[in-house]
């Protein structure tokens, strides 16, 4: 048995996991293509005669739009990224955005919800997901998860629904579709909007289907972590023209209301924000479109071969993935009554051997001291305390306690398994976790000061 780093031993890994993003030829010819033409962005905002057709084209048709200067719905490479987008994944409309935290928003926003309306979602993910519901003063509501696949358990959501409930805020977290059947009904009997949060699900499919495409509105992120990206940005996809004219206006000032003739429903909430992609950063987008299916594949081959090498470990459950999921990170569950041994011992001393696990989120959404107070707009607990709410909703440790529980005791995630990362680098993670294991007698005897939180 060899000696743990932790203890002084050699380190299964000394050399880093690979962060960087696999560029090729193409981003280098896109992003060289807007240099030479100068044309950083060609974003309009104020109205133009064809604002109206503008607003309704389909991003296939926005593509070979003609115009001179500029357009209301952004330059060549904008377009073309959303046409490639729209394509890719069967719908009319793709938007460009510059993240999905402001994809998330405009989409809320396009739908109609605003102060006095609940959105239901999930407790455990990025706090973006929670505070896009914030911006146009509609109050999340959260539920607990499916242990099976860590998104919205739909019993949780039957449960929380009010007369307030206006849309169903769904995250198909770590690459796992949420059970999108259940959930649909769910919204058709109670007349609910549903908007898929797949920042971390770009290329899933739920029962042949993309995630995204299923619900009324799909956001995409192209931050750097996730399965293309451009460092920044993000996209909408929907398929119902008038949803797409509101997310057109919402991200482009809102301006350009054609005329005060609208009804009010359509006027709803155009406050009118920039989230506006750059042409160098669409630059980027179409390149890394064109190999998302490979970055994929490289993710799923990468977790598929740690499933198989670490099924028989005693002491951690490997994820069990349905046909169609694309894995966003490898989430083990740990169970420290088969070991005897604190999870946080177990994250320290893989992490001297050289792999950066963590333990998932640093708390659920609800325990982020803006909700457990209330305080978001200012100090007097808006938009909870506004006259259209008229309820009394109170976030507290306990709301959620399956999340509680993965979160608190049992997560162990390692992240890279993207490109160009490959199944060398995971034979190392596999070597990490048998030697840890293989101490596991040692390490229940040793004390060690093990931090907290996660580690890339
Ligand atoms: C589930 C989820 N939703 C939303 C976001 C926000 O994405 P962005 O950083 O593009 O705003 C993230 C980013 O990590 C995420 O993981």
């Amino acid at each position: 048995m060899s000696k743990l780093a932790i203890f002084g031993g050699v380190p299964v890994r000394e050399e880093p996991f690979k962060t960087s993003v696999v560029v090729d030829e193409r981003e280098w010819e896109y992003v060289k293509q807007i240099l030479e033409k100068r044309e950083f962005s060609r974003f309009m905002g104020s109205p133009s005669k064809d604002i109206e057709k503008q607003l309704t084209m389909s991003s296939v048709e926005a593509e070979s739009y003609e115009s001179q200067y500029f357009t209301f719905l952004g330059g060549k490479m904008v377009r073309r990224f959303e046409a490639e987008f729209a394509k890719k994944f069967g719908v009319p409309y793709a938007i460009s955005v510059n993240s999905a935290t402001s994809g998330l928003s405009a989409a809320l926003g396009s739908a109609g919800i605003g102060p006095g309306d609940e959105v239901i979602t999930t407790c455990m993910s990025f706090n973006a997901t929670a505070t896009s519901i914030l911006l146009f003063n509609s109050i999340p509501v959260f539920v607990d998860v499916d242990c099976k696949n860590y998104c919205l358990d739909p019993n949780e959501i039957e449960k929380a629904i009010t007369p307030k409930t206006k849309a169903i805020l769904v995250v198909h977290l770590l690459g796992n579709a949420a059970d999108m059947d259940a959930i649909m009904k769910i919204a058709k009997r109670h007349n609910l909007i549903i908007i898929e949060d797949c920042a971390q699900s770009p290329g899933t499919k739920y029962k042949g289907n993309y995630v995204g495409t299923i619900g009324d509105i799909g956001v995409f992120s192209f931050q750097e972590t996730k399965n293309m990206t451009t460092g920044e940005g993000g996209m909408v996809i929907t398929k119902n023209p008038l949803l797409a004219k509101k997310i057109r206006l919402i991200r482009n000032h809102g301006e350009s209301i054609p005329d005060s003739s609208w009804d009010e429903d359509s006027l709803v909430n155009i406050v009118g924000m920039n989230f506006r992609m750059t042409e160098l950063t669409a630059a980027l987008g179409v390149a890394q479109l064109a190999k998302l299916d490979e970055n994929n594949r490289v993710r799923t081959e990468n977790t598929l071969f740690l499933v198989d090498k670490l099924k028989n470990l005693s002491g951690v459950s490997v994820p069990v993935y349905k046909s169609g999921v694309v894995p966003h990170v490898f989430p083990l569950l740990y169970d420290n009554r088969v070991t005897g041994v604190g999870r946080q011992k177990i994250l320290a001393a893989l992490r001297a051997e050289g792999i950066p696990v963590g333990s998932g989120y640093l708390r659920l959404m609800y325990e982020n001291p803006l909700f457990l107070k209330k305080i978001a707009y200012g100090r007097e607990q808006c938009p909870w305390s506004c006259h259209l709410y008229n309820y009394k909703r109170e976030y507290k440790s306990g709301d959620c306690p399956i999340a509680e529980n993965i979160l608190r005791e049992k997560f162990i995630w390692f992240y890279h398994i993207n490109r160009p990362n490959g199944i060398d680098e995971m034979k190392d993670v596999v070597s990490a976790f048998e030697k840890v294991f293989e101490n596991i007698e040692f390490l229940r005897r040793s004390a060690i000061v093990a931090e907290v939180g996660y580690k890339w």
